[in-house]
């Protein structure tokens, strides 16, 4: 199939948005940028339109889709036997990278929920996305819009160099602002649970869900026969195709390591990169976790482009939004980790 590109400068940006929802409406796919990661969005009220998304991505059928809308009002819409945290968290921290697993709603289908009695939902904060729900009128069902497996996208480009030619269309957005996926947390269980960590920590949410626990899934491999709570943790993510490997330690040590290896690139810090003389890949400042965030999918996906083997990447401090860079680089590395 062709996939359009739908463009959105002053001019294109009604017509594109209007061609998206019609699609939509008729149980097609479009890509869409949110802040976190381009989606790739299709009725949620419809299984013929979600079994689009599965095929595209070639997505296993036993991971579950997020739900997006565009208003606190439509949750009641998706999910139900909301709790009244679910609306406090709601009112605090949308629009905005912070995911509900909540009570599924009869009027989404099966197939979002991949026959799970739950349903993820966010409202997510960027414009395009926002009015994409609004003009089409549905809630959509939209997980990121990679190939399964590869390095989530955060520019259109990424999302043209997986998919096109097996979606209907992309609105060609700006570059996500966020860069790793949404917070996901369940409300189902008691206590509640941080199944996958984003730029919404868990130090922020503990000032509404004090008892929130985060799933051992998050920093560790599941063992084999362990039940996953969320079906996508089980899944190796985010990786490039070549071997990679996690390394924590101070920053002396990590340029002392890697300038020692032969055939292999350094993910590293701005503030060490002058150290390092073997190749490198900056992904952002040691003490800014968020700019480590923003390019760390961008920096996994070159690493693929460069001829070296091997890649050894600094890890992140994992509080605050480090958890979440942490979280991705430790399944791009197949849990392969050095501690020096
Ligand atoms: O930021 C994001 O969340 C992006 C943008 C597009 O919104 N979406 C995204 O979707 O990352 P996806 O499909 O790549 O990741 C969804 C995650 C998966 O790990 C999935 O297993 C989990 O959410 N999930 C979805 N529904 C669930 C449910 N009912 N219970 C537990 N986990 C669920
Ligand atoms: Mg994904």
């Amino acid at each position: 199939m062709e996939t359009k590109q739908l463009f959105l400068n002053e001019g294109q940006r009604e017509g594109s948005l209007k061609a998206a929802a019609e699609i939509l409406k008729n149980g097609g796919t479009v890509a869409v940028p949110t802040e976190t990661v381009y989606g790739l969005a299709a009725s949620a009220l419809s299984d013929t339109a979600v079994a689009k998304i599965f095929a595209a991505k070639g997505r296993p059928q036993d991971n579950p889709l997020i739900v997006h809308i565009s208003d606190v009002k439509m949750l009641t819409d998706v999910a139900k036997d909301i709790p009244d945290v679910a609306f406090r968290l709601a009112e605090k921290f949308w629009p905005g990278p912070l995911t509900l697993v909540l009570p599924k709603g009869d009027k989404v289908c099966d197939s979002v929920s991949a026959g799970l009695d739950t349903v993820a939902v966010r409202c997510p904060k960027n414009e395009t996305a926002l009015d994409l729900i609004k003009i089409s009128g549905l809630p959509l069902a939209a997980p990121s819009a990679n190939l399964s497996g590869s390095p989530s996208p955060t520019k259109a480009a990424h999302v043209v160099a997986d998919l096109n030619g097996k979606i209907d269309a992309v609105l060609m957005g700006e570059d996500c602002a966020v860069g790793v996926e949404s917070t996901v947390i369940t409300l189902v269980t008691n206590p509640p649970r941080l199944l996958r960590p984003g730029a919404v920590t868990a130090e922020q949410l503990r000032e509404f869900l004090p008892d929130l626990v985060i799933d051992s899934a998050v920093l560790k491999e599941l063992k084999s026969g362990e039940q996953a709570a969320s079906p996508g943790m089980k899944y190796k993510h985010y990786a490039p195709k070549k071997q990679v490997f996690l390394v924590e330690g101070e920053s002396r040590a990590f340029c002392d390591y890697v300038n020692g290896q032969e055939n292999a690139v350094a993910l590293c810090f701005e503030d060490e990169a002058d150290e390092i003389t073997i190749e490198k890949l900056v992904y952002g400042k040691s003490d800014s976790a968020e700019t480590l965030a923003k390019n760390l999918f961008t920096a996994l996906r070159k690493i693929d482009e460069l001829d070296a083997e091997t890649a050894y990447v600094h890890a992140p401090e994992k509080t605050g939004v480090g958890l979440a860079v942490y979280n991705r680089l430790i399944r791009a590395a197949a849990f392969k980790v050095i501690s020096l």
